[in-house]
């Protein structure tokens, strides 16, 4: 059997960090660093992120500023909001919650963050950081997974990873992210020929296609981290209940891998951490 990665304690033991920082932050500036997230409608996951988020803003020591605007929103409209929270120096970091309504130009809206307040690292110039190495943001999820793979594995340098999906938000800066750390990287996607021999070759597997329990235990390499991105919404074993799984169907890979993550309580708590940490850092730098 292998180990399973305790996401949820390591990010309890991250938001106490950022909260220690949140401190000193505070006690050399004179104010508390601050988190401004929008949300545009009444998605109901989305509403569940943003209150999450809201209250381990406030738990870690730093103001959170929620702007929760109607659906019908106009893009110009939303695109003045950002504009305002960009000109506000008690903002320190700023959040636009995805998915937008259809009638939004997302790329549009996210490059009207300013970069140095992009904690989400979605904006082109963070992309372009992050790719050529220079310090910027980097997704909060992704950056969540490299926390907990070198945690478990100490250096990572020179192993086989393949990372599943090739998303803006999780596979495409994993794999930058794995790049920096020397990993040889594959990124399989839909259209990859052969998957489960792909992933056979990973000392490190990370799945993020959203696809529940798509991973088996038999594609895996004897002793391979695995690290389980999706949270996918399926029937449970009682008539109208449901279940939260990942993209790894965890019995069989728990049988194969050396560690892995599980679902829910493993990547998923990583995210919000992480998002503290970065505004926390962002707070930090911009306050020079
Ligand atoms: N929707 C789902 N995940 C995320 C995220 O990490 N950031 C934002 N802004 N929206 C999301």
């Amino acid at each position: 059997m292998s180990q399973v990665i305790d996401g949820k304690a390591f990010a309890e033991g991250l938001r106490a960090r950022v909260g220690t920082a949140a401190v000193g932050f505070e006690a050399k500036s004179g104010r508390k660093a601050g988190l401004a997230v929008v949300l545009v409608g009444e998605d109901p996951a989305s509403q569940v992120y943003v209150r999450n988020k809201g209250k381990q803003t406030l738990a870690a020591g730093m103001n959170s500023f929620e702007h929760k605007l109607p659906a019908d929103t106009s893009e110009a409209d939303l695109l003045a909001v950002v504009e305002q929270l960009n000109n506000d120096p008690a903002v320190d970091g700023i959040l636009v919650q995805l998915p937008l309504p259809a009638h939004m130009n997302e790329q549009k809206v996210i490059a009207t963050i300013n970069p140095d307040k992009d904690v989400d690292g979605f904006h082109v110039v963070n992309v372009g950081r992050l790719a050529t190495g220079l310090p910027g943001f980097v997704p909060c999820t992704p950056l969540g997974c490299v926390m907990l793979l070198k945690d478990r594995l100490g250096s990572l340098s020179g192993l086989d990873a393949v990372v599943i999906g090739r998303s803006n938000i999780v596979g495409k800066p994993m794999a930058q992210l794995l790049i920096a750390e020397s990993c040889t990287v594959t990124v399989a996607h839909s259209r990859t020929k052969d998957l489960p021999e792909v992933v056979r070759r990973a000392d490190i597997v990370v799945a993020a296609v959203g696809r529940p329990e798509m991973v088996k235990g038999d594609w895996l390499k004897p002793g391979a981290t695995v690290i389980d991105v999706g949270i996918n919404r399926v029937p449970g074993a009682e008539e109208g209940k449901t279940k939260l799984v990942g993209d790894v169907d965890f019995a069989s890979a728990a049988e194969v891998a050396g560690a892995i993550t599980p679902v829910p309580g493993g990547v998923g708590p990583m995210t919000i951490a992480v998002l503290l940490r970065n505004t926390i850092v962002a707070a930090h730098r911009n306050a020079g």
